[in-house]
């Protein structure tokens, strides 16, 4: 049995039996989690692009608890130089691990990370991924504006649960979010990447709504929440 972890904005923590994933862990800053960054630990963090609201605590937590980070080139890279334990993908590309196999998806977007001093680090290309683990295909999106793609992803993969974001502004906004259910034609769809900030405070049940005309069943959880797949 998979469980999925909601802990607000783009942040997931998924567990079998044996491993425990995160993906885009954002803890300590995120206002929508009442969770404690030192009580996180991980196997795998899997980081889709630079940007503070997605790496997050990934450097602190992958030191802590001996985790791999698994991510693009570029910010793989970046984060060696901070000392992290990184496997180093690309789009496209697929690897196995021992509690199953990651595929790196495109992503339309940014990826940056800001130092100290202000400057501008760029990290190449924003990614999201497909994990298959224990039998169940999920799909990540990372944040990203629709792309036409998607449906060769449908395609390509059975996926049981695809994780999107509705927040509008930086990534699709609720309809272009619902139209990629149905390219993706996943088993589930859950919303993330809103109300964070009142910047990015979109209706999940307009999404909802929207997207349930497309066959996928429509989940919505609060963070903190999990299903189980
Ligand atoms: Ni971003
Ligand atoms: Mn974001």
């Amino acid at each position: 049995m998979v469980k999925v972890k909601w802990l607000g904005h783009s942040t997931f923590q998924i567990k079998n039996g044996g491993y425990t994933l995160l993906i885009d862990p954002f803890i300590s800053d995120n206002p929508k989690t009442s969770a404690s960054v030192n009580e996180i630990c991980a196997d795998y963090i899997l980081v889709t692009h630079g940007h503070h609201d997605h790496l997050g605590d990934s450097i602190e937590i992958a030191k802590r608890c001996d985790a791999i980070v698994i991510t693009t080139n570029e910010l793989g890279h970046y984060l060696e130089s901070k000392g992290c334990c990184v496997k180093r993908m690309h789009i496209g590309g697929g690897d196995n691990f021992d509690f199953g196999r990651v595929i790196l998806t495109k992503a339309f977007h940014g990826s940056s990370v800001i130092d100290e001093k202000s400057n501008i680090i760029y990290t190449g290309m924003p990614c999201g991924f497909i994990v298959q683990i224990d039998g169940v295909t999920i799909y990540h999106a990372g944040d990203t504006g629709l792309f036409g793609d998607m449906k060769l992803l449908g395609e390509r993969y059975d996926i049981d649960l695809a994780l999107l974001p509705i927040g509008d502004v930086f990534t699709m906004g609720v309809r272009d979010a619902a139209y990629a259910v149905g390219l993706l034609e996943p088993r589930i769809a859950l919303p993330m990447h809103y109300k964070t900030w009142p910047v990015i405070d979109q209706s999940p049940d307009l999404f909802a709504e929207m997207a349930q005309r497309r066959g996928t069943e429509i989940m919505i959880l609060e963070p903190g929440e999990e299903i189980e797949l």
